[in-house]
């Protein structure tokens, strides 16, 4: 026998029985994310290599050794988007979006890939539902971003969620702040994770991400970058959370929230899920006010987030399992008899045209017996039985009567739903 093929390492398949839970948290998300002006963007899943390794940040593990990078047949070099800010950024700067009224408000939802070790929760393809706010930097941006995004996963039944929020203050701090820490860090090299230590030039703030006990007791006695804003990031800051307040999201301040990616300044948040393992993030992001000019536009601030959809469907409570399961009120069109084939294929397509109804048709060769319990098993309201002549039986008080044509069978179908729908109010 041939070897078995599997969906490569890290990634997954959607089966029909997740999918409703998917199509729900799109739903809600858009409803929500189009209700406060962000409208849908959609970029290609691979860009040129370059994007990123500018955007997201030389030093950054993701570029480092978690892309997805390959040639193409002229020899350029395209990557998996890894994220989905810059991929925005770029193409707002493309399309001329900054001539347009500010802010530009965008949301995407599709996948990203990442060459991470796979465990629950962290995948190699992913799904990303997220938010981008660009050319302005007022901070009812900040505020508006993490309250659409706490009002999702509140929605959606997220449990066990916190925020944390932090100011990464400008350029120029973080890089007098980035000098100071890495002489901190230098000072105690001794007991810093080898890994620590071989960053200390490369990335410093990574430190604070460390589980590595000797590290932890280095950064607790670190420097902080929150305490040294500059007046006006100070302000920036002090007003979001004004305003967060004001909107009764609940937070709190994290002055060694580091995010995985280099664009960032100002604001900084992340939401997690104590319903989730290791991988409890469910959501984070922040402002990247040089972002823009960056990768070659005009100097445009900009704010946003990314949740992950497989995360936040990990930390809902699953529907009951409703495998192959159709939506009550449905018509199973069962053939009492080979010669009625075509018959029932028409009718079955004449109902679904005609009744907007989910309509099954036996389609594996199943005795009438089988198909009846077949369709009790999809939890089918009617059965319609295509034979010599048509029958409709009722799945759920079990009675049968003969209906002469479709016509007739149409009408009463509508007929006995509206019986049934008086009745359950009367109840
Ligand atoms: P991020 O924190 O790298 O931010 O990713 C956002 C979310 O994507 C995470 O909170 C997590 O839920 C999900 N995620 C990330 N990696 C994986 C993985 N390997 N498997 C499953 N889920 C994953 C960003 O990507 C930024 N672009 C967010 C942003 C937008 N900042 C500003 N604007």
């Amino acid at each position: 026998m041939a070897a078995k093929l599997k969906a490569p390492r890290g990634t997954f398949d959607v089966l029909p029985e997740d999918g409703e839970r998917r199509a729900h948290l799109r739903t809600v998300a858009e409803r929500r994310l189009a209700g406060a002006g962000y409208g849908y963007l959609e970029t290609p899943v691979f860009e040129d290599t370059d994007l990123f390794a500018r955007g997201v940040g030389e030093s950054t593990d993701i570029v480092q050794k978690e892309m997805f990078t390959f040639e193409d047949k002229a020899g350029r070099s395209l990557t998996l988007r890894p994220e989905g800010t810059a991929g925005a950024c770029r193409a707002y700067i493309e399309h001329g979006l900054h001539k347009l009224p500010q802010p530009v408000k965008l949301h995407y939802w599709g996948p990203f890939f990442r060459h991470e070790a796979p465990q629950a929760g962290r995948y190699r393809q992913f799904n990303q539902i997220g938010a981008e706010a660009l050319g302005s930097d007022d901070p009812s941006l900040d505020a508006e971003l993490i309250v659409v995004l706490s009002g999702l996963l509140a929605e959606m039944g997220v449990g066990g969620l916190s925020l944390k929020l932090s100011s990464l203050g400008d350029a120029e701090t973080r890089q007098e702040y980035g000098q100071d820490l890495r002489a901190h860090l230098r000072a105690n090299e001794a007991r810093l994770s080898d890994e620590v230590r071989a960053r200390i030039d490369l990335n410093p703030l990574r430190a604070f991400d460390s589980d590595d006990p000797g590290t932890r007791a280095v950064m607790e006695t670190a420097p902080l970058l929150p305490e040294r804003l500059k007046r006006e990031d100070a302000e920036h800051f002090a007003d979001v959370r004004a305003l967060l307040d004001e909107a009764a999201v609940r937070y709190v301040l994290d002055p060694t929230l580091i995010r995985g990616l280099d664009y960032y300044t100002r604001t900084v948040f992340e939401f997690a899920s104590a319903a989730l393992g290791a991988q409890s993030g469910v959501g984070g992001g922040g402002r990247y006010d040089m972002l823009v000019e960056q990768l070659g536009g005009p100097a445009t601030p900009g704010v946003g987030w990314a949740a992950g959809v497989e995360r936040i469907l990990l930390a809902t409570e699953p529907a009951e399992s409703r495998r192959g399961a159709l939506v009550p009120g449905d018509v199973y069109v069962a053939v009492a008899k080979p010669e009625a084939r075509r018959r029932a294929f028409s009718l079955t397509w004449d109902l679904r045209r005609r009744t907007g109804r989910t309509v099954s048709l036996e389609q594996a060769g199943r005795s009438l017996k089988g198909q009846l319990k077949h369709a009790d098993r999809l939890g089918a309201r009617w059965v319609v039985i295509a034979g010599d002549d048509l029958e409709l039986k009722d799945m759920r008080g079990g009675d049968q009567q003969s209906v002469g044509d479709s016509e007739e069978l149409l009408r009463k179908l509508d007929e006995l739903d509206a019986e049934a729908t008086t009745l359950e109010e009367e109840r």
